[in-house]
């Protein structure tokens, strides 16, 4: 039997982050936003196309006047580990000089795309930048930087789920696991 039959579920080894633990966590992020950029109106920037649930749920808890854009890169292709090269799929619709731009992410692992993705931007003059990652893979991470607003730390494994893919899938998980081995082979 596979996913298709048994669930996604099947394919997950361990549940690090359940369904309720990130709504909780992700309504926490909000508040504090919402309170940071009181009289603000930032511009929420989601990096595509990991960022979708949590740009969902984050932006409707965030009870102030904003606005909404996206930004999709590629930094991986299929593979699991960074390669450090990143390019631009998809580019902001709007110009963001003098505006607050908080940038939302799904993870940060390296580093190597947010770096680019923040020295890109501050080209454009905005006010601020500052970014919002549900996980935070900091082992991992090679880039000086830190994450303004994070969710959860996470361990050093390959995680999926809640946007969060392998090989395009996955994403519609309702929580963040660990896949089985096989999956890989
Ligand atoms: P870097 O290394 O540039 O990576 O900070 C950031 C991007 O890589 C993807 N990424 C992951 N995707 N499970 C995933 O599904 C992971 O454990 C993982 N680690 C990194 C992700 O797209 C992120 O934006
Ligand atoms: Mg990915």
């Amino acid at each position: 039997m596979n996913d298709a039959e048994r669930g996604l579920g099947s394919s997950i080894r361990e549940v690090l982050f359940t369904q309720q633990t990130i709504a909780t966590r992700v309504g926490e992020l909000a508040s504090a936003i919402a309170h940071d950029y009181k009289r603000r109106k930032p511009l929420v920037v989601g990096v595509l196309s990991g960022c979708f649930p949590l740009m969902a749920d984050l932006v409707r808890g965030i009870d102030i006047p904003l606005e909404v854009d996206f930004m999709a890169v590629s930094s991986y292709g299929g593979n699991t580990v960074s390669s450090g090269v990143v390019r631009i799929l998809k580019d902001l619709n709007q110009a963001i000089d003098g505006r607050d731009v908080l940038l939302v992410e799904d993870i940060v692992d390296t580093g190597l795309t947010l770096r680019y993705l923040l020295d890109n931007l501050q080209t454009r003059r905005p006010a601020s930048v500052e970014v919002c990652t549900l996980l935070d893979k900091q082992e991992a991470r090679t880039e000086r930087l830190d994450a303004r607003y994070v969710g959860f730390r996470c361990p050093n494994e390959f995680v999926v789920g809640y946007g969060l893919d392998y090989a395009g899938l996955y994403r519609n998980l309702p929580y963040i696991g660990v896949l089985k081995p096989e999956v890989y082979s």
